[in-house]
Parts: C-alpha cells; structure tokens; sequence
C-alpha cells in the first residue's frame, strides 16, 4: 500500500516559545483510516493543522501525493479534506450555498450532482435550502463534512470528529468514515476517545506532548502491548501471600479472596503452570478463574504515563 501523506522530522515551535510537535516521521497510506489518539494539548491539531497548510512547520518536511506542502501547497491542499475541530457555523447562508461555495475556492468548476451526492450521503439533502444556524450541532458537524468533501479531495482530515456528540450520532460518523473509506478516501482522525480507534482505526498512531510515541496496526498493537490477567477465586480468602508466592507478583483483592496475576501471553513461558503447581502445593484451593486482554485503553494511559 503505497503511502499518500510523507511527514520527516516534523517539529513546530510556537512563538510563545511552546514546542508544540517533537521530530515527527510518519508515512499516511493509501485509503486507511488512521487514528491519532492524545490527550488535551498533545499536538493533534497542531501537526493537522500543518499537513492543511494553516501552520507553518519550525522544521521538516511533509508531501502530499507527492507535492510539498510549502513550494506545492495549491496542489497538495487541493488533494485534502479539512473538517476542523473549532466549527464556525454562525451563518445564515444555506447548507447548498455553503457547500458549494466551498468547492468554488478550491477552483473547481461547479458540480451541483456531487454536491448533490455528498449532501445525500450525509442525509442532509432535505436541509439543502436551510440557514446553517436553524441546525442541530450534529448536523453542522455533517454541513462541515460535506463542505470537507464538496471538492473530491483523495485525503480527509477530521479533527475530533465525535466531540460532543450523542452515541447514536457517533455510531453514524462512525459508518459514513467507513463509507468514505470504502469510497477510496484515506482518513485521518483525532480522538480522545479510545473505544473510537478501537472501533473504526485500521492504525492507531498515539501522540503525547509532541512526539509521536507509536504507529501500529491496531490489531499488532492490541497484541505487543496486550498483557493479560489472570484473576483466581480462591475457596478460602487469604490473609496473606505465602513467601513461596513472592516471586509472582500477585496482588490480592476483594481482602484476599481474590488473586490477580498478570502475565505476557505472547512470551514463551507464561508462569500459569508453575503458579498454579504452587498454589496447589501450599494447599490453596481455587474456585474459579478467568483471564482478560488488556485494554487499548490500559495500553494508552501507561504509554503516556511511561512518558511523563
Ligand atoms: N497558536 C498557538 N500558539 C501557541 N501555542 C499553541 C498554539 N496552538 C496550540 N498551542 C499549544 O500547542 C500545544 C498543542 O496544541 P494542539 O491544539 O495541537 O493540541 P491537541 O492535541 O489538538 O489538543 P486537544 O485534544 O485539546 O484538541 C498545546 O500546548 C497548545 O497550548
Ligand atoms: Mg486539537
């Protein structure tokens, strides 16, 4: 899958003296759906808002299909998309006015059939003649998408796309991101929510004050990192853990009636045989038990705690 988006060494340092993005390298394919995940002021918007060409890089270098987005920006902002985070949509134009007016400014000769099309796929077709600021928020969202896409651009960059908005509404984005895909679009998204990459990311690329931590598959991801437990109940709570025990690291729950083990399922010896033997032998009987994979979202906060 040839990339679409080439970003090298890319670092921003705002005049108030805030280095804002840290030496970011990442290479953005073809009709993905790329996830970036960070919390409040990592530097999402910041390196969106550079690859769009509305902040200038301190340093490094970014290409669009090829063309760099200072000496070629026409060319490389005319291949994306841009749904910002901040929405303006106080107007009193129309959604259709709007939306194809947004199209005029990026040259493109006027297209009532696409703009048509967009509008439909975004079921606001019967809301083409109302002012803008009659809408619902979840519906200004989709008049941003639509104005995003009213000039066929191959990249589209959403900037916390679900902010705000109800779960049955997020479950709607989260099918129209996957129409467009499905359309050969590649889309980049910020979140902050975990379950969101989880749901719809084919890669989750993590994001902490400026640097970029990782880009992975999200299924390699969930697997490297995914440690997993292994929680006993114990017949008789335990006061307290024998000494032959030590070595496991087991923490006690629920005042003992309860032992968690955590292990890596993908290392050659996982200990659970040995653990198991031991409990045995120190005549600690087991009710039941149960194992569980980590969470992305475990992944991501001790990712970002490693980092601080
Ligand atoms: N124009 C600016 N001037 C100075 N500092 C800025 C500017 N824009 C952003 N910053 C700072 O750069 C850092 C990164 O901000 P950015 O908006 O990129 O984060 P973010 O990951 O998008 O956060 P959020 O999840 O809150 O949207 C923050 O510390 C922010 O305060
Ligand atoms: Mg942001």
């Amino acid at each position: 899958m040839p990339s679409v988006i080439q970003i090298r060494n890319l670092s921003k340092t705002y005049a108030s003296g805030h280095q804002a993005l840290r030496a970011v390298d990442l290479d953005i394919m073809d009709s993905e759906i790329l996830a970036l995940l960070g919390p409040n002021g990592a530097g999402k918007t910041t390196l969106i808002s550079i690859i769009c060409g509305l902040v200038n890089p301190s340093s490094g270098s970014v290409t669009v299909e090829g063309n760099d987005i200072i000496r070629d920006f026409r060319k490389a902002r005319s291949l994306i998309g841009l749904v910002p985070q901040e929405l303006h949509t106080e107007t009193f134009e129309t959604v259709w006015s709007t939306v194809s007016f947004s199209r005029g400014l990026f040259g493109k000769k006027p297209n009532p059939a696409h703009i048509e099309a967009v509008l439909r796929d975004l079921s606001l077709l019967d809301k083409r003649d109302n002012q803008i600021m009659t809408l619902s928020g979840g519906m200004k969202r989709r008049v941003m998408i639509a104005k995003a896409l009213s000039h066929e651009p191959r990249i589209l960059f959403l900037d916390e796309p679900t902010a705000g908005v109800d779960v049955e509404l997020r479950k709607d984005m989260w099918q129209l991101v996957e129409r467009l895909r499905a359309s050969g679009v590649t889309i980049i998204l910020t979140t902050h929510y975990i379950e969101e990459a989880e749901a719809i990311a084919d890669r989750i690329g993590v994001i902490n004050r400026g640097e970029l931590l990782l880009v992975e598959e999200k299924a390699e991801l969930m697997r490297k990192l995914g440690e997993k437990q292994l929680t006993l109940e114990l017949t008789q709570p335990l006061e307290a853990l024998p000494e032959t025990l030590a070595d496991y690291g087991l923490e006690r729950e629920e005042d003992g009636a309860r032992l968690v083990y955590r292990y890596d399922s993908q290392a050659a010896r996982t200990g659970i045989t040995s653990l198991l033997s031991e409990l045995n032998r120190s005549g600690i009987r087991v009710k039941d038990l149960s194992t569980r994979q980590r969470s992305l979202e475990d992944i991501f906060v001790s990712l970002v705690r490693e980092q601080s």
